[in-house]
């Protein structure tokens, strides 16, 4: 699950020391890697910057999935080459898949950067600091760990924990990572370009970094992979990924475990049958169908047919009759005609998406998508956004005005820091609650009754 159009900017006023601003792009698993250079840099003696401006280190992770949120990275960039005229001092670090897919070319383009490190090398960062430092040259690291994972599984993927003070989050919920990279090649999709062949973390890493979130105060955990449901198949002891399912799902403490991002292609009827037999992974689960189309499936290599999606949501819903779903959506991929994305549109009114990520088509370098002929016209991929956003958003209307008057347990994430006394929560569906308290409730779970919704979400009143 993808948006980068949320950029998150972490700024936190901290005393004396090298100060670090650090702005994330992208997805889930850039949001776990920003964590986990925090943590590095924490270890290192760093502290939060309150902006780019008044920072030693201005680190940027970046996005590569769409050309708009390359753009956006470059557009920054701009921003800070004037900040670093003004404070030659200031360290510039580009992480993310923008520095992987661009690389050398970035660099060239850009020589206000200090130091850019790929995906498959963010716990290379501390090193990279010290060298530029000393030697005041640039220093990069790009590439993938071609290690067998299991054998030695190295201090790339080590526990370290970032604390909340620190990455300015909030400790209700927390990523882990288990699985870096993906072996799929959808024709769209430059994830296997920038993020490499899929590599599990060995099971024991991740149940002993589960531990320690739940240990800080971590409620919740997403267990975070491109492809999660083929965990485990790289290692040698071949662990499925429903097992490490039930393994961190026991930890004590730990209110609800989520996972993603499940490819349909690998989603298994034992997984679905899971959500029947463990309370804590909740009733929702993220399952991305990109197009309701057999045609357009085939040529985006997705592996699977509308039919065997349905399937799946077939288990599911025999498993936990009112499971909520969200997915993703492409339109105008190459080749799409009226007719195949009516098809889309047809699937998304069957089967009623709690929420959907909807996006244009974007060309990305060395997929092969991006050769195919037939691409679509740029004012037809936006009629067809538009469209789908509007379907889309009435179903969740729909949706969240039948959830008025029941009653949900609410885990409850965070406290407004606009509106104190606010409080966000998600139900077990994933739906997004908001209750007026004037007793804390972050971390807590109530019993909510719902009073109204729209297509953002509920809000609601604490039941006594
Ligand atoms: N494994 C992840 C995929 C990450 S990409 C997952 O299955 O969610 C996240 C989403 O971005 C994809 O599901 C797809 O809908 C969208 N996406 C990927 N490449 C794209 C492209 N070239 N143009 C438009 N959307 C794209
Ligand atoms: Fe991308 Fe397909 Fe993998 S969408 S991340 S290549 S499952």
């Amino acid at each position: 699950m993808i948006d980068s159009d949320i950029s998150l900017s972490t700024t936190i006023p901290a005393p004396a020391g090298k100060m670090v601003h650090i702005e994330t792009w992208g997805c889930q698993m850039n949001a776990a890697d920003s964590e986990r250079m925090l943590a590095l840099l924490a270890a290192q003696s760093y502290q939060l910057a309150a902006d780019a401006e008044s920072a030693d280190l201005v680190l940027l992770n970046t996005c590569h999935i769409r050309e708009k949120a390359k753009h956006k990275v470059l557009s920054r960039l701009g921003v800070l080459k004037e900040i670093k005229e003004r404070r030659p001092g200031m360290t510039i670090a580009v992480a993310g898949c923008v520095a992987q897919a661009e690389g050398s070319r970035l660099l060239k383009a850009a020589p206000q950067i200090d130091v850019l490190l790929g995906p498959g090398k963010i716990d290379e960062l501390p090193r990279l600091l010290r060298e530029h430092d000393a030697s005041g040259k640039r220093a990069q690291a790009i590439g993938f760990h071609r290690h067998a994972p299991d054998s030695a599984p190295g201090p790339e993927m080590a526990p370290v924990i970032a604390p909340p003070t620190l990455t300015g989050k909030h400790e209700v919920s927390r990523y882990v990572n288990i699985q870096q990279g993906c072996n799929n090649y959808c024709t769209f999709c430059v994830v296997p370009f920038t993020r490499g062949r899929e590599l599990s973390r060995p099971a024991a890493e991740i149940l002993a970094e589960s531990a320690a979130l739940v240990a800080a105060g971590a409620r919740e955990l997403t267990l975070l992979g491109q492809n999660v449901n083929s965990y485990g198949s790289d290692l040698s002891t071949k662990p499925s990924f429903a097992s490490l399912l039930r393994s961190v799902a026991a930890l004590p403490g730990l209110e609800r475990l989520r996972f993603t991002t499940s490819n349909p292609h690998d989603f298994t009827a034992e997984l679905a049958e899971l959500f029947a037999t463990q309370p804590r992974l909740g009733r929702y689960l993220h399952l991305p169908v990109q197009s309701g189309s057999d045609s357009m499936l085939l040529r985006m290599q997705r592996k699977v047919t509308v039919a065997s999606y349905l399937e799946r949501i077939d288990w599911l819903r025999r498993a936990v009759p009112d499971i909520a779903l969200s997915t993703d959506l492409i339109v105008g991929f190459p080749g799409e005609t009226d007719a195949e994305f009516a098809d889309t549109m047809r699937l998304v009114e069957q089967v009623r998406f709690g929420f959907a990520f909807m996006f244009k088509y974007s060309p990305r370098k060395n997929t092969p998508a991006a050769r195919y002929a037939n691409q679509v016209d740029e004012k037809v991929k936006e009629d067809r956004l538009a469209q789908l956003m509007r379907l889309q958003d009435r179903i969740t209307a729909e949706i969240h005005a039948a959830e008025v008057g029941l009653v949900r347990p609410v885990l409850f994430h965070y406290e407004s820091s606009k509106n104190p006394g606010q409080y966000y929560g998600r139900t077990d569906h994933f739906r997004l609650v908001r209750v007026t308290s004037d007793t804390p409730l972050t971390g807590q779970v109530h019993q909510v009754r719902i009073s109204s919704g729209n297509k953002v979400g509920l809000i609601g009143e604490l039941v006594n």
